[in-house]
């Protein structure tokens, strides 16, 4: 809250004027609260009321979702949404009308909304009458500058208990509670813990108290604020400097739900090419073509597994986006065809900024897009004219749909040779010469798009879009170049519903010890954020890491959705071979154990893109009730994460750690995924959560630099695959199968070409599994598969994780006739069989 609103002397329902300003100030410093209700007009669909000048509308989108729309005038916004998809904004349900002599509202069959008629306080509830969400006091507004816009403020009670999350990367802890935050995209490099605002900004966040969740996504892109109790100690609030007051509030009651229902608002990812899930190699810059062919030789020859090697902006003539320099990269089309034949995928940087060539005449991008009048314009009619890699640069207007079209038909000829994705960078949009290092507030665009009216648009309403514009015209371009292969785009500036078009990275961090700690919350609350498939710079952009560090990073990174090493020009190198082979030993080890692991990763990523459920997951994601003193788990566990539904990975707090330290284990069995052993709990740390029905347990790990805990949950099938050295080769060898018994012990296989559209005309596989246990015996149950997509296996190795010794006297029947060869395996404590592939599925069952 800017200085001059703090001091504002408040006097609801009516304007209002500050003592102690000078004339222009006190203009600016009206402040409107709704304060009570008015007229009252109830609405099938919802409810629509009046306050002395403004509106309140509030909407059943469906019973468990509602729309918040709010105005000082009697006019409610009305324009179109840059995130929330057309179906969910239009969707619609009947509601109980609800009118008694303290309240108007109405009901749903998920949630009751209340408005006081004596303050125009809001509170929604559940159905059995708990408050959900209350307002604190009204809202208000006011005008927040010369321009003469209307800025809102909307203050909430914040329970003790209340924990906030999501906002995309944020630098800060996983819990968002006691923090303040602003939505503005930053290129912001050197970025540390508590700098804000960053890259990317997402407004929506997910509160969640008692093993309750909700979500609210404030569907403006100006620059918002959030603050979680750090402002006034029992409330949060969000608010904007200008354009409309519209958020929707969405019930659980778990997290997962609200994590669907956010997908359900702005959209899931989607399924990405399978190669995008594989170790990734980048620097800035492999600046020649020899050099490119050299790292993926080594790439090869040490049989470290790999599927991308990026180039960055060196690759180009002066910088200039959609150039090569051919005295760099002599026949390019050729080593795009020579890597693709290593099984490697180039990825090229294209930023936004369009170099201002106006007498050459033949740098086509420029000329094309003056022609069609596709740059930003100052006011006064002239380009905007900036200063970035190329020097001076335009910048093509994203909110118009014939931009994006003409920008999309850009990739035409790099992604005829085969390029396997592109990278947009600097698309906050950053600009290395004004003041603010970004576009002037008053740079102008059209908003020429269905669903919204034409009309001007200033980077004040603009700024934090570009890079989800930007991202999503390459996205679409990309698919009309190919319409039947997926197409991967990283981005680095996004909005919310990015995740539609690209998969992000946290930017230019730094190679420090802190910055490996802050990098697990960042991607998970990205994650919680719609975006699955983020990473960070393996090793740190910034700087020279240690080898231990990079070590570590790499052990860290290999759990990451992506798994990308990238850093700065002029920094050591930092390949997984950088310090000697016993470093480079443990890096091979974790990327190929990535690779091992793909058939779960890649089924967790195919889950991701239905549900909007992320792969890198805060714990408490899937263990909702497993709390302490009413905290999510995750609090008790900081640097813990979860990789998919079934392997907790469990880094100290601080990643340098040589004390022992705890691991916190939430309620069920776990195995060591290393060595397969059931984890025996440290003596007298099984504890009751307070008020919970979790049992949250301990181990106690003593750290070395060659392992980072994983642990498997019981009660869960998990698919691994014999190593490849890239997603593009057919694993030799059976599926393997690792059960791990437990509770509701379940898993899915997930796989189709990982490349084209054809899954979704039924081109792919899918297997469930489910297994059960007693003492001396194990079920599994393999499901028959479903979808045309053919298996690459043609044996199953079923690895029994846990099993009682003496182990050696296990036998095994598969559907009812008598299978050889079983055996313990001691280094994996584990009992395995090989069996035979079958589609049908099958029953085995395995005795001491
Ligand atoms: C920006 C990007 C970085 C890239 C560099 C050069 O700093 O964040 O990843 O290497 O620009 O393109």
């Amino acid at each position: 809250m800017s200085v001059w609103r703090a001091l504002v002397f408040r006097c609801f329902g009516c304007l209002c004027v500050a003592a102690g300003f000078g004339a222009a100030a006190i203009a600016q410093a009206q402040v409107v609260a709704l304060t009570h209700v008015g007229h009252v007009r109830p609405l099938p669909d919802g409810i629509e009321v009046q306050s002395g000048p403004g509106v309140l509308r509030v909407l059943a989108l469906r019973g468990d979702v509602l729309r918040f729309t709010m105005s000082s005038t009697a006019k409610l916004p009305d324009g179109g949404s840059w995130a929330v998809l057309p179906a969910a904004r239009e969707a619609r349900v009947k509601v109980t009308p609800y009118s008694s002599a303290d309240a108007v509202g109405f009901d749903t069959p998920d949630l009751e909304v209340r408005i006081a008629r004596s303050t125009m306080l809001t509170t929604v509830l559940d159905a059995q009458g708990h408050v959900l969400m209350r307002d604190a006091s009204p809202v208000e507004f006011y005008k927040s500058d010369k321009e003469g816009d209307t800025g809102f403020e909307v203050w909430k009670v914040m329970p003790r208990n209340e924990h906030y999350f999501g906002l995309g990367d944020k630098t800060a802890p996983l819990d968002r509670r006691g923090w303040q935050f602003t939505m503005w995209n930053t290129d912001h490099p050197y970025w540390q813990r508590g700098t804000d605002p960053i890259y990317k900004d997402i407004p929506y966040f997910m509160a969640f108290r008692a093993g309750k969740a909700y979500g609210l996504y404030l569907d403006n892109t100006w620059r918002t604020t959030f603050d979680f109790g750090k402002e006034r100690r029992d409330e949060y609030s969000f608010g904007s400097e200008g354009g409309p007051l519209d958020y929707y509030f969405f019930y659980g009651p778990t997290p997962k739900k609200v994590e669907r229902d956010y997908a359900w608002l702005t959209g899931t990812m989607p399924l990405p090419p399978k190669w995008t899930l594989g170790y990734q190699q980048s620097r800035f810059s492999y600046g020649t073509a020899a050099k490119v062919r050299a790292i993926a030789d080594h790439l090869r020859q040490d049989k470290i597994p790999a599927d991308a090697i990026y180039m960055d902006i060196d690759y180009q003539v002066h910088y200039r986006p959609f150039t090569i320099d051919e005295k760099k990269f002599p026949d390019f089309p050729a080593l795009v065809k020579e890597l693709a034949k290593q099984d490697f995928h180039l990825v090229m940087i294209t930023d936004l900024h369009i170099a201002y060539l106006p007498k050459d005449k033949s740098y086509a991008p420029f000329q094309t897009g003056e022609a069609g009048d596709h740059f930003l314009h100052n006011p006064d009619g002239s380009l905007f004219v900036g200063d970035v890699w190329p020097g001076a640069a335009v910048f093509p207007d994203f909110t118009q749909q014939a931009t994006r079209k003409w920008w999309g038909g850009l990739y035409k000829q790099f992604y005829s040779y085969g390029v396997g994705g592109f990278w947009n960078d600097m698309n906050e949009p950053s600009v290395f010469n004004t003041a603010t290092k970004t576009a002037p507030l008053d740079v102008v665009g059209q908003v020429k798009e269905p669903g919204f009216k034409t009309r001007a648009i200033t980077q004040r309403e603009m700024h934090n879009i570009m890079g989800l514009e930007n991202s999503r015209a390459t996205y679409d371009g990309l698919l009309a170049l190919k319409p039947n292969q997926r197409a991967f785009v990283l981005t680095r500036a996004t909005f919310a519903g990015g995740q539609r078009y690209a998969a992000t990275w946290t930017g230019d961090n730094s190679a420090t010890w802190a910055q490996l700690a802050l990098s697990t919350p960042m991607l998970e609350n990205m994650g919680l954020s719609g975006f699955t498939m983020t990473g960070d710079d393996i090793g740190g952009f910034l700087g020279s890491p240690s080898m231990d560090l990079l070590t570590k990073w790499f052990e860290v990174g290999a759990f990451n959705p992506i798994f990308r090493d990238h850093t700065d020009k002029g920094t050591h190198p930092q390949e997984p071979w950088a310090g000697g082979p016993a470093q480079e030993a443990i890096r091979r080890k974790y990327i190929d154990t990535r690779y091992r692991l793909l058939p779960y990763f890649y089924t967790t990523v195919q889950h991701a893109s239905e549900t909007g459920i992320p792969v890198m997951r805060p714990l408490f994601l899937d263990f909702p009730k497993a709390a302490s003193d009413g905290d999510p788990l995750d609090l008790d566990a900081p640097g813990e994460f979860l990789f998919g539904p079934d392997l907790l990975v469990a880094p100290p707090r601080y990643p340098d750690e040589v004390q022992d330290y705890t691991v916190t284990l939430p309620p069920a069995p776990w195995y060591d995924f290393w060595t397969g052993e059931k984890v025996t709990p440290d003596a007298g740390a099984a504890q009751a959560g307070a008020g919970n029905e979790a049992k949250l347990a301990t181990v106690t790990v003593h750290p070395t630099l060659a392992v980072l805990p994983v642990y498997a949950k019981g009660g869960s099938v998990i698919p691994m695959q014999p190593l490849v050295e890239s997603t593009e080769q057919t694993p030799q060898g059976p599926l393997e199968l690792r059960v791990y018994p437990g509770p509701d012990c379940h898993g899915t296989l997930y796989d189709d070409d990982g490349i084209s559209f054809d899954y979704k005309h039924g081109d792919f596989l899918r297997v469930d599994y489910t297994c059960a246990s007693s003492p001396h015996e194990l079920t599994l149950h393999i499901g028959a598969q479903k979808g045309t997509y053919p298996a690459w296996w043609k044996q199953v190795r079923v690895l029994v994780y846990g099993w009682p010794q003496p182990a050696e006297h296990a036998t095994a029947l598969l559907d009812g006739n008598a299978v050889q060869g079983v055996q313990y395996d001691a280094a994996q404590h584990a009992v395995q069989v090989v069996i035979p592939q079958n589609k049908n599925g099958g029953t085995l069952t395995l005795r001491n």
